[in-house]
C-alpha cells in the first residue's frame, strides 16, 4: 500500500512539476499564438481571438496604459471604472488633497459621478500591433555602417509611424526589441479625461510601508479607482470636459468572487517599463560595483532630509508624500537589485553564458567568426569607459537634477539662449517669428507655474541642494564636471554652504511669486543675472555637449554587441522562445498561482489573510497603522461573498508571473477571462530579477480582488461601485 502511495505520489510530481514551469517572458500580444499551447496547457480556456483580436472586440480592450506607461490599469465595469494600485494613482490623489480634505490619508469614494475628480493623466487602449521589422530594415544594406543603419531606421520608423497615426487621438509608439533585431509599431488610443473615483485609506493602500515594500508576506491593499470619460458620442477627448460622460468600453473583464488556489492558471497583461535580461557579465558588475550602490547613497540622503522636514509639518508631510515614496521605493529596490545579484552570482552566470559564445563562435565558420568574433571586446572596450565615467552621469540624474529647482532653472536658461539668438537675428520677419515662439515659451511656464511649485519646500529643496552638491564635488573627478560650474564656486571659495544661500537668495527659479512676477514682465537681462538659471544652464550645456558624447562611442559599442550577441543566441538555441526585454509596450506573462522558499528551511504559502494584517498592525505607527474602523470591521468578520464559508478572507497572493515596474496596476487573469487579482510588487528574494529571471525564486505579489471589494464594500460601505461590476461567482 505504501508503495503505491509513494508511486502516485511520484507521478503527481514528475506532473506537476512539468507544469509548474518556468514562466520567464514578458510576450508580445499580437505573437499570442506562439505561447498559445501552452496558456492552454496550464489552464486557459479561451479562444486567442477573445484574448487578442484587433478586429472584433477582446480582452485587451479591457488593458489600458496610464500616462505614457508608468503603470497598469484595466477596464472593470461597462461605464470606464479602471482599477490600478493604490500607488499608481498616489501622485493624483496627494494632489487632490488638501491638510483638511486629506483623501490620501482618510480615503475617498465619490457618491456620484459629479463627485468624480479630474485625475490629471490620460489612460491608452491598444488599437493594433504591427511587426515592422521588415519595413525598418528592409533598406539597410548589408554594408551599412552603424550610423547608417540608424539613419535608416530613424527614417522609417518616422515614417511609419505618421502613416498608423490615423485620427488625432492616436499616439503610436515605435518599439525596437531584441537590440534592433526586431521593431513594432504599438498603436494607441488616448483618452486625456480621466478622473478619481475613490481610494481606500493610506494606511490600507500603503499597509506596511517601506517596510514591507518588495517582500513578501504581504498585507497592501495596494489598489485605487479612476473612471474614463469620453465625449458623448464616446469619442477620446484631449481633456477633460464638463460635457463628457463615462465611457463605453469595447470590453471589461468580469471579477471573480471565486478565488485562488495554488496552482492556478493565471496571466497578466500590462505595460512593463524596463529590464535588461541580455546584460552582459560586465553591465553586471558595472551596476552591482559602481553605479547601484551610488544611487541608494543618494537616495538615502535624500530621504532623510524630506523626512526631517516632513515629521515637522502636515503641510509639508502631503507635499512631500509623492516625491519620497518615489525616492524610496527605487532607493530600496537598488539595494535589494545589488544583494540579490551579487548572493546569486549573476555576473559568474553571465560570464559562463559568454564562455559558451565563444566557443559557439570558435567552432563555426569564417563568416561566423567575422560577424561575431569581436563581440566581448566590444563589451570589454565599451565598459572601460562606462566603469570610469558612468558615476559622473548618475549623479547628474540624481543628484545634480535631483534637486527640483534645477531642472526648471535649467528650462529658464533655455529661454535665456532664446533671448540671445533673437539678439542676432537681422531681418524683421525672422524676430517677430521668433518672439511669438518666445511668448508661447512663457506662456507654457505660466501655465506650469502651479503645478511646478504646489508641492515645492524651499527648505527641503536648499538642505537637499548642499547635501547634493557636496557629494557630487567630493565623489566626482573635478576634469568630470563642468569647468564653469569649478570655477564659480571656486568664487564662494569652494564653499558649498555659501554657494547655495547665494543661489536661494538670487533666483526666481526657487520662488513662485519671483517666478511669477518675471513671467508676467519678462526680460532676457532678468534671466541673464539669476545665479540659479545660469547654474542650471551650465551644467545642462555640459551635461549635453560635454558628457553626454564621451559615451556616445561606448555606447554604440555595447548597442552592436548587444544586437549580436542576441542573434548569435537565437542562432545558438533555434529551439528556444526568447522574449525581448521590457519597453514599455504591452505584454503578458503566463504563470501559476505559487508558493516558493525564500531560503533553506523556509516556506512561504501562496497567500496572505486578515490575520496577518491584525498582527501586523501597531496603533500609531506611521507604516503599520490601520484606519478607523477597520479592526472593528475586520473582527466583525462580516466577510460575505468574499470569503470562502469557514475561511479567512484573503489579502494576497503570489504567482510566477514575470514583471517589472511599469505593470504595477496590471490584472491578474484567471483561465476564463475573470479578474482575480491587481498585480503591484515583487519579492525581495529575486530582486535580481530585471536582470535575471531566477524561476524558482522569482514572484508577483497581487492583491486578491476579494479584499479589494471587501475594502469598498464593508470597510469604506461604497457598494455601488460593486454594483457596478460584473461578478462572477
Ligand atoms: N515596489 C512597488 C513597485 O515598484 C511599489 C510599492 C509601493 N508601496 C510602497 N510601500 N512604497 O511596483
Amino acid at each position: 500500500m505504501k508503495k503505491i502511495v509513494t508511486l502516485i505520489l511520484g507521478f503527481a510530481l514528475v506532473i506537476s512539476s512539468q507544469f509548474a514551469k518556468a514562466d520567464e517572458g514578458m510576450w508580445i500580444p499580437a505573437l499570442l499564438t506562439n505561447n498559445y499551447a501552452e496558456m492552454q496547457r496550464l489552464g486557459l480556456t479561451m479562444t486567442p481571438e477573445q484574448v487578442y483580436s484587433i478586429n472584433n472586440s477582446s480582452m485587451k480592450d479591457a488593458i489600458v496604459r496610464l500616462g505614457s506607461g508608468f503603470c497598469t490599469g484595466e477596464v472593470i465595469s461597462n461605464q470606464g471604472l479602471i482599477l490600478t494600485n493604490h500607488h499608481c494613482g498616489y501622485s493624483a490623489i496627494q494632489k487632490l488633497s488638501t491638510t483638511t480634505a486629506n483623501h490620501l490619508k482618510n480615503g475617498y469614494w465619490a457618491k456620484t459621478k459629479a463627485d468624480e475628480k479630474p485625475a490629471g493623466f490620460s489612460v491608452s487602449f491598444l488599437v493594433k500591433i504591427v511587426d515592422i521589422t521588415d519595413q525598418v530594415l528592409g533598406g539597410v544594406s548589408a554594408k551599412a555602417t552603424e550610423e547608417e543603419r540608424a539613419g535608416v531606421v530613424a527614417e522609417k520608423s518616422a515614417e511609419l509611424k505618421k502613416e498608423y497615426s490615423e485620427s488625432d487621438a492616436y499616439s503610436v509608439d515605435i518599439k525596437e526589441m531584441f537590440a534592433g533585431n526586431k521593431y513594432f509599431a504599438y498603436v494607441y488610443e488616448v483618452f486625456g479625461d480621466v478622473r478619481l473615483v475613490g481610494n481606500p485609506p493610506e494606511s490600507v493602500g500603503k499597509y506596511g510601508g517601506d517596510t514591507d515594500n518588495w517582500m513578501w508576506p504581504r498585507h497592501t491593499g495596494d489598489f485605487s479607482m479612476f473612471r474614463v470619460y469620453a465625449s458623448k458620442e464616446n469619442k477620446a477627448t484631449k481633456d477633460y470636459s464638463v460635457d463628457n460622460i463615462p465611457y463605453t468600453p469595447k470590453h471589461h473583464l468580469p471579477v471573480s468572487l471565486k478565488g485562488v488556489e495554488q496552482g492556478d492558471f493565471a496571466m497578466i497583461w500590462g505595460f512593463p517599463g524596463s529590464t535588461d535580461r541580455y546584460l552582459s557579465s560586465y553591465g553586471v558588475k558595472n551596476a552591482t560595483d559602481i553605479d547601484q550602490p551610488a544611487r541608494v547613497k543618494i537616495r538615502r540622503t535624500k530621504l532623510d532630509i524630506y523626512e526631517k522636514y516632513q515629521s515637522q509639518d502636515e503641510t509639508v508631510d502631503l507635499m512631500y508624500a509623492a516625491k519620497h515614496a518615489q525616492v524610496a521605493n527605487y532607493w530600496k529596490y537598488f539595494i535589494g537589485q545589488t544583494r540579490g545579484l551579487k548572493r546569486l552570482n549573476v555576473e559568474g552566470k553571465k560570464r559562463a553564458e559568454e564562455a559558451a559564445f565563444t566557443q559557439w563562435v570558435n567552432s563555426g565558420d569564417a563568416a561566423r567568426k567575422a560577424k561575431f568574433g569581436q563581440v566581448l571586446t566590444m563589451y570589454q572596450d565599451a565598459y572601460k569607459v562606462y566603469d570610469e565615467k558612468i558615476l559622473a552621469q548618475t549623479y547628474f540624474g540624481e543628484a545634480i537634477y535631483g534637486v527640483e529647482f534645477t531642472r526648471y532653472a535649467a528650462g529658464l536658461s533655455r529661454l535665456r539662449d532664446m533671448y540671445a539668438s533673437l539678439d542676432t537675428m537681422e531681418s524683421k520677419e525672422a524676430k517677430a517669428a521668433f518672439q511669438v515662439k518666445i511668448d508661447k515659451t512663457i506662456e507654457s511656464y505660466k501655465n506650469g507655474l502651479d503645478a511646478q511649485f504646489k508641492d515645492y519646500y524651499q527648505p527641503i529643496d536648499k538642505e537637499v541642494m548642499v547635501a547634493m552638491l557636496t557629494y557630487y564635488v567630493n565623489d566626482i573627478p573635478e576634469s568630470l564636471r563642468p569647468a564653469e560650474f569649478n570655477k564659480l564656486l571656486a568664487k564662494y571659495k569652494n564653499n558649498i554652504a555659501k554657494f547655495v544661500d547665494a543661489v536661494f537668495a538670487n533666483s526666481m527659479a526657487v520662488d513662485k511669486d519671483k517666478s511669477a512676477a518675471f513671467l508676467n514682465a519678462p526680460s532676457a537681462k532678468a534671466l541673464k543675472k539669476d545665479l540659479g538659471v545660469t547654474y542650471a544652464g551650465m551644467m545642462f550645456n555640459y551635461y549635453m555637449s560635454d558628457l553626454q558624447p564621451m559615451f556616445s562611442d561606448a555606447a554604440a559599442k555595447r548597442d552592436l554587441a548587444d544586437r549580436l550577441y542576441i542573434d548569435a543566441l537565437f542562432q545558438m538555441n533555434p529551439e528556444k522562445a526568447y522574449a525581448p526585454d521590457a519597453n514599455s509596450s504591452m505584454r503578458f506573462t503566463y504563470g501559476q498561482v505559487l508558493e516558493y522558499s525564500p531560503g533553506d528551511a523556509m516556506q512561504y504559502k501562496h497567500f496572505t489573510t486578515m490575520k496577518g494584517i491584525l498582527e501586523k498592525y501597531q496603533p500609531g505607527d506611521a507604516e503599520f497603522d490601520l484606519p478607523a474602523g477597520f479592526v472593528e470591521a475586520a473582527k466583525s468578520s462580516n466577510y460575505g461573498e468574499y470569503a470562502k464559508e469557514g475561511e479567512d478572507l484573503r489579502v494576497c497572493f503570489l504567482s510566477n508571473n514575470d514583471i517589472t515596474g511599469g505593470n504595477s496596476g496590471s490584472p491578474v487573469i484567471n483561465g476564463k477571462g475573470e479578474l482575480i487579482g491587481l498585480a503591484f510588487d515583487g519579492n525581495w528574494e529575486a530582486m535580481s530579477g530585471d536582470i535575471a529571471f531566477e524561476p524558482e525564486l522569482q514572484r508577483t505579489i497581487s492583491v486578491d480582488i476579494r479584499y479589494v471589494l471587501w475594502c469598498i464594500d464593508k470597510l469604506a460601505g461604497a457598494k455601488h461601485i460593486v454594483d457596478e461590476m460584473t461578478l462572477a461567482r
